[in-house]
């Protein structure tokens, strides 16, 4: 039995803001950190979605090191797209990925998104867990997606308009 059996871990809040252009160097660094280097996004397309599609984005820093951060895409019309989502592994469990998909989700609602997609590995346990508690689900299997033999899947969200307050 680990040593911390029966105690409750505390969650550790960290502030979570807009990205901006200066940011791109260190959500690529996260993503390899998170990402073996096959999966990992080039640097390149950090700087596209933030300095030329200005798709909404949101990191979390401790210090001067990122902790995580959220990339989306808006590319597709109504329908909305994770691009990633990566929290360093010291810092998972903490409920900071739901802080940074909650900012993301909003922004999204506001630019009139409908709907949000996202591909993830079928191996990737910590991901669907995390993707099926925010209300995600499985659309289909994506074969080969990640190279031979390595499938995903494609998960959707509806994104129902918030209520304005007092209606
Ligand atoms: C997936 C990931 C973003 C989750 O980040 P996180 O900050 O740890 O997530 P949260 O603390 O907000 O977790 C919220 C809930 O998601 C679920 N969840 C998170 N990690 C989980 C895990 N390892 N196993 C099962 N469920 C998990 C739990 O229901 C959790 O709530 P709980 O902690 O109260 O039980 C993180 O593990 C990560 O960065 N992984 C590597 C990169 C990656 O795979 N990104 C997804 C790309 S598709």
């Amino acid at each position: 039995m680990p040593e911390t059996s029966g105690l409750v871990k505390k969650k550790r809040r960290i502030a979570v803001r807009p990205a901006v252009l200066e940011d791109a160097h260190a959500m690529w660094e996260t993503d390899q950190a998170c990402f073996e280097p096959s999966v990992a996004y080039p640097e390149d397309i950090f700087y596209y979605h933030l300095l030329i599609l200005h798709d909404p984005a949101f990191v979390a820093y401790e210090g001067n090191s990122m902790a995580g951060f959220v990339l989306t895409s808006l590319e597709n019309g109504a329908t909305g797209l994770i691009v990633t989502i990566d929290v360093m592994p010291r810092w998972r469990r903490q409920g900071l990925a739901s802080s940074l998909m909650q900012k993301a989700e909003d922004a999204m609602r506001l630019k009139d998104i409908s709907s949000i997609i996202l591909q993830v590995a079928v191996d990737n346990d910590a991901a669907l867990g995390f993707y099926k508690k925010r209300g995600y689900y499985r659309i289909k299997q994506l074969v080969d997606y990640y190279g031979k033999g390595r499938h995903a899947y494609l998960f959707k969200k509806p994104l129902a308009k918030k209520q304005a307050a007092g209606i």
